[in-house]
């Protein structure tokens, strides 16, 4: 069964080592990123392409509606592997415009599980009642809403408690907010980068 996955896998493996004999050998020792990414499961944002970069340079953390929640394992786990051990230098939280995860958190329909995920978008979505109740078009709405998720995101990761502890023995991390469009694939950077003088 999916043996055009198993044929795919092969090709691109072979494709590697064409192009770098050393490839596999060199990764296999060793994985060094520089940055974590925390983005959403959604299939059209797969990390390592929109941003160009290879196996072994990007370390992901994906979920529904790319949320930091607080009291995740999951995503505190990764946190802490990537700040304490890999020693990344960027976290991007990464959100992206036309995200199922924040329109299903805010359209009062009952989906199950995912609505106790999905609670901290209705919190931000309370907190910014008045922004966005202003903003007419619906869809735009929705835009803001993924937007200002992200900004949240990074507040959790900015305030986490490793974070912090990072920054407090002198290392070099920062945290950002991007939005990726569907649209045109680019990304936006929300300008709302966290470092260690913050
Ligand atoms: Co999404």
């Amino acid at each position: 069964m999916l043996d055009h996955l198993k044929e795919n896998n092969r090709a691109w493996a072979a494709r590697r080592i064409a192009g770098d004999a050393d490839f596999f050998s060199r990764l296999a020792r060793q994985q060094a990123p520089e940055y974590l990414w925390i983005g959403c499961s959604d299939s059209r944002v797969p990390a390592n392409e929109i941003v160009d970069l290879n196996p072994g340079e990007l370390f992901v953390h994906r979920n529904v509606a790319n949320l930091a929640p607080p009291q995740d394992a999951n995503y505190l786990s990764v946190l802490q592997f990537a700040v304490d051990v890999i020693r990344v230098k960027h976290i991007m939280v990464v959100g992206h415009y036309g995200c199922g995860g924040v329109a299903a958190a805010v359209d009062g329909q009952r989906r199950g599980l995912v609505d106790h995920w999905l609670h901290p978008i209705r919190e931000i979505w309370h907190d910014n009642r008045d922004e966005l109740m202003a903003i007419a078009d619906e869809r735009a709405r929705l835009e803001r809403l993924c937007e200002l998720n992200v900004l949240r995101q990074v507040r959790n990761v900015a305030s986490d408690v490793f974070v912090h502890e990072a920054w407090a023995r002198g290392q070099q991390l920062h945290v950002h907010g991007w939005v990726y469009s569907l649209a045109n694939g680019l990304i936006k950077d929300l300008n709302a980068t966290v470092g260690p003088a913050d």
